[in-house]
């Protein structure tokens, strides 16, 4: 099995779908499992491009209200869709009626949310670019991406999450984040509230460090997930965050 997410996280990097389909098929029996948490069916179909299995935590922008924990295994072969339901049975992985309920609610505004928080995350990633204390934007939207070509083949768009990294360290961070007034310093993503967070410190605290360094997970590098919040607010909040923190 060839698993993979893309963009990856928290540092955006695009991996060709086509490309690692073509590697796995020209072997015997390598599933490749693709985790499109990141875009949702909205901005990325994994399938067309032949993947087997594509993931999502539904946590996130399927559901994106922040009331329910639920995700999905999506396949196009009736032989895997069997094995997968076995397990489920098997294991008890079956979901609450009243998640499902929420979820279905929340998929008919999917459209519209993954829109919005495309056009947002674009502009504020275009504006942090500009910004004299920025050093690299990860966005795979923007043309500075080192695999935006890749991007703009299997993506349609890109959603609310994107990285950056700016001049400073652990200090200035800490700063940037705790004066945030609309960003909330938080891990999770994909809602309609924008979050902020420092990834080795948080989400990726786990990964060991010498690893973690080698990947370019540096303290200075801020992971934000774009909310539905107006636009010029969150520029504003990172503005002030800015001027506190350096
Ligand atoms: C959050 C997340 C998961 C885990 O999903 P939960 O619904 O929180 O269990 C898996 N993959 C990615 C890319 C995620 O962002
Ligand atoms: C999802 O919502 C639609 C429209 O309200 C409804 O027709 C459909 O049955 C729902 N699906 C599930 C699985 O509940």
């Amino acid at each position: 099995m060839i698993w993979i997410e893309t963009p990856t996280n928290p540092l955006l990097k695009v991996i060709d779908i086509a490309a690692i389909v073509a590697i796995a098929k020209s072997h015997r029996n390598i599933l490749v499992v693709v985790d499109n948490t990141f875009l949702m069916p909205y901005l990325q179909r994994p399938l067309d491009f032949g993947a087997d299995i594509v993931l999502y935590s539904l946590t996130k922008y399927m559901n994106g209200h922040l009331d329910v924990i639920m995700g999905a295994a999506v396949v196009n072969d009736d032989v895997l869709e069997e094995k997968l339901r076995f397990l489920q049975n098997a294991m008890g992985v079956v979901p609450s009626p009243i998640d499902c309920y929420l979820v279905n609610r929340s998929l008919k505004t999917l459209a519209l949310r993954m829109e919005k928080h495309q056009k947002s995350s674009y502009i504020i990633a275009k504006w942090l670019e500009n910004h004299p204390k920025v050093t690299e934007v990860l966005h795979p939207g923007i043309p500075s991406h080192p695999q935006h070509k890749i991007a703009k083949k299997q993506m349609s768009g890109h959603s609310g999450v994107f990285s950056f990294k700016h001049s400073g360290g652990l200090e200035e961070s800490k700063k940037f984040l705790s004066s945030h007034k609309v960003f909330i310093l938080a891990e999770s993503l994909g809602r309609y509230e924008s979050l902020a967070e420092l990834p080795s410190v948080m989400t990726h605290a786990s990964v060991p460090e010498k690893q973690r360094v080698e990947l370019g997970i540096t303290d200075s590098l801020i992971r934000l997930s774009v909310g539905l919040e107006d636009t010029e607010d969150l520029i504003e909040d990172l503005d002030q965050a800015f001027k506190a923190a350096f």
